[in-house]
Parts: C-alpha cells; sequence; structure tokens
C-alpha cells in the first residue's frame, strides 16, 4: 500500500475535476473543450507513466506500454472521462488514473509482461451530451451504428458536427475499430456506486456481471387549456396521467425486480395557469437479467395504455439506448479475486453492477473483468461521491496484483 500513490491519483482527480463547463459543478460532456482539455491532461499523465499516447478517431485517449517485444497484444485498462451534469469527481476518472498509476508500477519494476498493457479514458460512457451511451467504448470495439451520426445535443448539434468541432473525421471513425486478436482482454477498476461494500465493511469487490439497461423518450399528450376555465370532467391533463404513470413505473419495477427511473420529466407548455397538454419524461430501467427488464417494460407499456385510455391521452415511446446484460469473464474474475486476495481479503466479495460501464460494450470485442472500490454511502452522480485514500491505495495493489496474476498464467 502507498499513501504517496493514492493521494496523487485523489489530487488528480480533483484536477479533472477542475475541467468543467459549469463554474459551480462539474459537468464534462463528449467532445467538448473540456474534454480536449482533460485528453490533454490525462495524455501528459500517460506519458509521465512512460506510454506513448494518442488520440483515437473517436476522441478516446489511449495510451501504450509495450510488452518484451513490440506490437503484442494489449491488456486494457481504463475507465470514461466523461461526467453526468452536477457529478462526483470519481465517476471514470478514478479508474483511469489508477490504471495509469498500474502501468507506472509496473515499468518501474522492470518486469518483463507477456503481452503490452494499453490505458484507455474512454470518451462518452454516460451518454449526458447526446442521449445514447457508450459511443467512446462502442466505437473501440466496433458496433458502431451509423445512425448515430444524427443524434443532436440540446443546442441541435448533430454528432457528426460535434466531431468535426473537436478536430476529428467521421469519415475516419473505423480507424477506432479494434480487432479481437490485437487484445487480451479489458480490466477497469470503479467506485461500486451502490452500498453493498459498506454495508459489509469491505473495501472491494469482483463484479460477476453489469446489468442491462434500456432507455426511452417517453410522451404523454393531452390537450393545453385555461387553468380557470376548463372543468375537471373536461380535461385532459397529461401531467396527472404522467404522474400516474411515474407511480406505477415504481410500482411495476418492484413487482418485476426491475430498477426503474424517470429522471427527468417536463410539462409544456408550462404556465403555472395552463393545464399540461403535453409530457416528456424519461425512463431508465435496468435489472441482473434482460428477461425482467423486458417484462417489465411490457407492464409498463399495459399501464400506460390504460391510464391514457381513461383519461383521453395518448402514450408514445421511443428507445434511445439498449444493452444487454453482459457476464464477466470468468478467468478475469479469478484475476481480479486474486488480486484482492492479495491485500488481505481473503474471501473477496462478488456481485453484479446495477450501473452500466464501458466493458458492456467492450465484451463485444474482448473479455473483461471489474474490480468495484467502496464510495462512501454508495452516493454517486452526486457531488458529494467520495473515497478514502486507503480505500484507493487497496484498490490500487489490487489492480496490480490483477494484472501481475494474468502475467504469470499467461
Ligand atoms: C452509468 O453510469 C449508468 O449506469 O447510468
Ligand atoms: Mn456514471
Ligand atoms: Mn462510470
Amino acid at each position: 500500500m502507498s499513501a504517496p500513490e493514492a493521494a496523487l491519483i485523489l489530487e488528480r482527480c480533483n484536477d479533472l475535476a477542475g475541467l468543467s463547463s459549469q463554474p459551480d459543478r462539474l459537468e464534462r460532456v463528449h467532445l467538448s473543450p473540456e474534454h480536449r482539455a482533460a485528453n490533454d491532461l490525462v495524455a501528459r499523465w500517460m506519458t509521465e507513466a512512460g506510454l506513448s499516447t494518442w488520440q483515437d478517431a473517436a476522441g478516446n485517449q489511449c495510451g501504450r506500454l509495450e510488452g518484451s517485444a513490440p506490437g503484442l497484444p494489449a491488456l486494457l485498462l481504463g475507465s470514461h472521462i466523461d461526467t453526468v451534469p452536477d457529478a462526483g469527481r470519481y465517476d471514470g476518472m478514478l479508474g483511469v488514473l489508477l490504471a495509469i498509476a498500474v502501468v507506472d508500477r509496473l515499468r518501474r519494476s522492470g518486469i518483463a509482461l507477456p503481452f503490452a498493457l494499453e490505458v484507455v479514458a474512454f470518451s462518452d460512457e454516460e451518454g449526458t451530451r447526446f442521449g445514447t451511451a457508450l459511443l467512446g467504448s462502442r466505437a473501440l470495439a466496433g458496433t458502431w451504428n451509423e445512425e448515430w451520426w444524427q443524434l443532436t445535443d440540446k443546442d441541435g448539434i448533430t454528432l457528426a458536427e460535434a466531431f468535426q468541432d473537436f478536430g476529428l473525421d467521421p469519415a475516419r471513425l473505423p480507424g477506432a475499430f479494434r480487432r479481437g486478436e490485437s487484445l487480451v482482454g479489458y480490466l477497469e477498476t470503479h467506485i461500486e456506486q451502490g452500498m453493498q461494500l459498506e454495508d459489509a465493511d469491505r473495501r472491494l469487490a469482483v463484479v460477476t456481471s453489469i446489468a442491462g439497461a434500456r432507455r426511452f423518450a417517453l410522451t404523454v399528450t393531452g390537450t393545453a387549456g385555461h387553468a380557470g376555465g376548463t372543468p375537471f370532467d373536461r380535461r385532459r391533463d397529461a401531467l396527472i396521467g404522467a404522474s400516474e404513470l411515474v407511480v406505477a413505473i415504481e410500482r411495476l419495477s418492484k413487482e418485476t425486480g426491475t430498477i426503474g427511473t424517470v429522471g427527468r420529466l417536463q410539462a409544456f407548455p408550462g404556465g403555472v395557469n395552463v393545464i399540461p397538454g403535453r409530457v416528456e419524461l424519461s425512463l431508465d430501467l435496468r435489472a441482473e437479467f434482460d428477461a425482467d427488464r423486458d417484462d417489465c417494460l411490457e407492464r409498463i407499456r399495459a399501464a400506460a395504455d390504460e391510464i391514457c385510455t381513461r383519461r383521453g391521452l395518448s402514450f408514445a415511446a421511443t428507445e434511445t439506448y439498449r444493452a444487454d446484460a453482459v457476464t464477466c469473464d470468468p478467468g478475469l474474475q479469478a484475476a481480479i479475486g486474486a488480486g484482492i486476495r492479495s491485500t488481505g481479503d481473503a474471501e473477496p466479495m462478488a456481485f453484479w453492477s446495477r450501473a452500466g460501464h464501458d466493458g458492456v460494450a467492450v465484451s463485444a470485442l474482448t473479455r473483461f473483468a471489474m474490480l468495484f472500490l467502496r464510495c462512501r454511502g454508495g452516493v454517486s452522480h452526486h457531488p458529494d461521491e467520495h473515497v478514502t485514500a486507503a480505500d484507493v491505495a487497496a484498490a490500487l495493489d489490487a489492480y496490480e496484483a490483477a494484472v501481475l496474476h494474468l502475467v504469470s498464467e499467461y
């Protein structure tokens, strides 16, 4: 365990948190000026750790340390560098900095590596800007969808335009695609974003799988009208219907073992004295098993139909994101487990991730596994995200030991 290394990692998380589009909170989205600055800073830290660096054709910041011979397949380490609005400073960034620190340690140790090590700071995991997530890792995995070029941000800028503004050429995107044969696998460390470790008074865990998620833009449509002059029995109030639907989503999620969240809801036209004629709301559904999630979705659709028919409203749902559940590779899980055991935890906890991660996309290309570390109160996607230096130090030791475990059995 090394306190100075953990302190440096936490200091760098603070440095990255300073690269924000907002003066008083952290928000750094895909292909923004702050993304550019973050890539440059991460590239500098990669160079200091002895990696050769490049930005790939999707805006992912990459670095490579050759193994015992040039051009060997690479073990990928990393996480993402973009954030949600009003974010904490560890979701994603901590995994990138831990990966750089692991490579720095292994380079200094002088050990002959049977594979190369690469670090990736993925450009877009959260999907904050364009509404669909994992754009960086899906580019790397070669599972790009050409329709995404027409996605727009809140200012109407298309993804293709944002690429150009960032100095990237959409036509060159295939240059970011990697081949499975060039990779050994992908290992990511991430804060848990839940309470299981803290509740069990443990620092680290092996991730077994990542929840499958689907996201939708929902619209409930009624008729706008005068708040004073329209009696209740003549109203077609879209917000009352949407409110019933939100409550039904919570009930149906609980009944089907699904995690359902309405994170955004807007009433139109939005006047205090106007009956809402239209409501737009988001829906995020995720579960350990895709069948439970999809069962929940069907029940939500049926509930929406019933509510809207009863209230004279109409309902529409557009899917904006879909990723099915993925399982972490057993061999890489064993390496993570060995890494955690090397820190003195004889029986590491192992559980599935309720949060999405770049491994969802990378799994289409190569095997992957993840190491979780405890975060205070399970708080994440919030500025109060917090980790201790001691836990970061333990995660660094476990991450390095996991890589050495793979070296020993390669
Ligand atoms: C990503 O952080 C997600 O799980 O939404
Ligand atoms: Mn996140
Ligand atoms: Mn994350």
